[in-house]
């Protein structure tokens, strides 16, 4: 499956960040983050919290538009390597200039300097979706929402949350979710992760959203289901994180192809590849010989996933036919 051209929707970019990149960056800087790292040089944490701090220490090592703009060329390549021709990556003003307007854009024009030197070299297109961060609360989401809504445009095209699912209720953060509607941003939100279905529920009534990053929760309440399946919300699927994770033992167990079956819009993407000890390559592979999904399989969700995607309309028809190749 390694040759299908692939879209991916949801990408943590600091997440993304192969850790011998970081390492690097950290020396340069003579900085100490070395327990973030395990004896071989991975990602080292013991749970999902965990891993949230683990990834907050390592993104202290990124600390100017420049580290951002290697950031972005260090990913892509990697993209690349699986066959990925589209992508959408969360970024967020918190780590980009501590959600300052005037700073954030010189991080934004860095990271879209090199998706264009990417697009041309590599020929994977990158989209970003601005994303605040839950367990830092609404009051730094505002902030973040002004920075998403100064910037809305073809290249920063939606906004959405991360975070600690377990930290307060989508609707503490309805007012920046508005502020970014009205700047003409789509919107996705984590839940149904660590949350259960009703965080998912919640989302989507709550905040609007038209996507849900993971949302699998959902498939242990049939009524949600199939409301998700009426109405088209699409979930951003990462089953590699989930396993990884422990929210499910292995692939087999994961609910994404009774979710498809259900007729709910499921995509497939990787969330923080390295830190999950995954690519896309590998998420196609493990569907492949958990369901026995075939090309096709893999070509339709493809497909549903370009639909689902954030950008414009001609981005799309460009990709499009890459999608057929
Ligand atoms: N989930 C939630 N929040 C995050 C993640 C994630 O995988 N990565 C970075 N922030
Ligand atoms: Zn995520």
């Amino acid at each position: 499956m390694d040759g299908l051209p692939k879209v991916e929707l949801h990408l943590h970019l600091e997440g993304a960040a192969p850790p011998a990149f970081i390492a690097g960056l950290a020396k340069e800087k003579h900085l100490d983050i070395a327990g973030v790292f395990d004896e071989r040089g991975n990602y080292r944490y013991k749970d999902f919290w965990d891993f949230l701090k683990v990834y907050e220490a390592a993104t202290s090592a990124l600390q100017s538009p420049r580290d951002y703009q290697r950031l972005v060329l260090a990913v892509l390549e990697e993209s690349a390597k699986s066959g990925v021709v589209y992508c959408e990556t969360f970024v967020s003003p918190d780590f980009c200039g501590g959600r300052d307007v005037g700073a954030w854009k010189e991080y934004l024009h860095a990271m879209q300097e090199a998706a264009d030197e990417a697009e041309r070299d590599l020929g994977v297109t990158l989209r970003g979706i601005i994303t605040c961060i839950r367990h830092f609360g609404p009051e730094k989401a505002r902030e973040t929402a002004r920075c998403a809504a100064e910037t809305a445009g073809s290249w920063i095209v939606g906004f959405g949350i991360a975070g600690d699912e377990k930290i307060g209720v989508p609707k503490d953060f309805r007012w920046s979710f508005d502020c970014a509607r009205e700047a003409g941003l789509r919107l996705t939100a984590h839940a149904g992760e660590w949350g259960g279905p009703e965080s998912v529920r919640d989302a989507v009534h709550d905040l609007g959203v038209e996507r849900i990053g993971h949302g699998v929760r959902a498939i242990e309440d049939l009524a949600l289901v199939d409301e998700l399946a009426e109405t088209g919300i699409v979930l951003e699927v990462c089953p590699g994180s989930n396993v990884t994770l422990g929210i499910y033992k292995t692939f087999r167990d994961h609910p994404i192809a009774e979710l498809d079956r259900r007729g709910v819009k499921v995509t497939i993407s990787t969330d923080d590849p390295p830190f999950f000890h995954t690519t896309m390559a590998r998420e196609y592979d493990e569907l492949h010989k958990a369901f026995d999904w075939d090309e096709g399989q893999f070509r339709r969700i493809a497909r549903q996933s370009l639909d689902a995607a954030f950008c414009d309309a001609d981005t799309k028809a460009r990709i499009g036919k890459l999608l057929e190749a």
